[in-house]
């Protein structure tokens, strides 16, 4: 969902996420949380009538691919980002997206839960498949969101205590209950491995947690409301190796129950916790294969050249 926002002088296009203590949360394109905006048409995440607990797991179970992305075309205005993408991305596994900066990793990435909706004169086509439904035709776009979850590079938790930044998205999809809330919250951090870290600091602002810390809540955020394939942007590149190697370990042990993409400029870590890899080069997929093989063996010169640094 689109909403222009306007901040002081600074206009700005924003995903509404919902409200919390008389304010509206939300994120923009960048990931960047925003709060309090005024919005002229106000819009919550709230799914619509009816069971909004149906995450499409029956269709899960049938299809191997999460995604099927088919003659993908990007443009940013007269720009053209992403060439002609063709590529199916396995249920339950870890995909990485490397490549060169600018060569539309973060574009292909954003495309899958329809983050670029929210960029000014952006347009798509071709297919995107999500358990063999269209995700650009009739779709419920918050509904799309909750099962495609999205996480940044920079950890953007919002500024609530660390229980309401997990608790917010089952609280915006309608579980009121505070009962069911405590659950979700604690397997959410357990799930996340932070759990012992925070259980006594739940009313504490999530603000006050480490970098790292606060990007396992991220994820934690985003497991709140159950979905089934996580986003994740580079997310260890703005912390330290402890706290890189603590994702890397949690992004290993969510494997198989989440189908996970992750956008990385660092090829070891690709090649650490990746079953796939798919090489970017100006918009192009160069290549797309099992991690082992494509670093042992790449098949395209320009792979080759990049995997082993001769570029990038
Ligand atoms: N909102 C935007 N408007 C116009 N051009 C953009 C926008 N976002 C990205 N681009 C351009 O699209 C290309 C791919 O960008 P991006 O997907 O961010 O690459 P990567 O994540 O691989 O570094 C780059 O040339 C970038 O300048
Ligand atoms: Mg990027």
């Amino acid at each position: 969902m689109k909403e222009a926002a306007q901040r002081g002088n600074e206009k700005m296009e924003v995903m509404t996420f919902g409200s919390a203590n008389g304010k509206e949360y939300g994120l923009n394109d960048t990931g960047r949380p925003v709060v309090n905006f005024d919005i002229k048409t106000r819009r919550t995440l709230r799914a619509p009538d009816g069971d909004d607990t149906k995450t499409g797991n029956e269709n899960a179970a049938k299809a191997k691919h999460c995604f099927d992305i088919g003659n993908l075309d990007l443009f940013y205005g007269d720009f053209q980002a992403l060439k002609n993408v063709n590529m199916g991305i396995e249920q339950g596994e870890v995909t990485a997206f490397i490549g060169p900066s600018g060569c539309g990793k973060s574009t292909l990435i954003k495309t899958l839960n329809r983050m670029n909706d929210l960029v000014e004169g952006c347009r798509v086509t071709g297919d995107v498949e999500l358990f063999g439904e269209n995700i650009y035709g009739a779709i419920d776009v918050n509904l799309l969101r909750k099962r495609v979850g999205m996480v940044f590079q920079k950890p953007n938790p919002f500024p609530l205590s660390v229980y309401d930044n997990i608790a917010f998205g089952p609280r915006t999809h309608g579980v009121r209950s505070r009962y069911e809330l405590d659950k979700i919250v604690e397997t959410s951090l357990r799930d996340t491995a932070i759990w012992d870290e925070v259980k006594d600091r739940l009313k504490k602002p999530a603000l006050d947690l480490s970098g790292g810390q606060q990007q396992r809540l991220c994820i934690a955020r985003a497991l709140a409301v159950s979905p089934e394939v996580i986003l994740l942007d580079e997310p260890t590149s703005a912390l330290d190796p402890v706290s890189t190697g603590k994702i890397e370990e949690l992004l290993l042990t969510l494997r198989g129950k989440y189908s996970i993409i992750i956008v990385t400029h660092n090829m070891q870590q690709a090649a650490r916790i990746s079953d796939k890899t798919a090489f970017f080069l100006l918009g192009e997929a160069i290549e797309y294969n099992d991690t082992e093989t494509m670093f042992a063996m790449p098949k395209d010169k320009r792979t080759e050249d990049y995997i082993t640094g001769r570029f990038g």
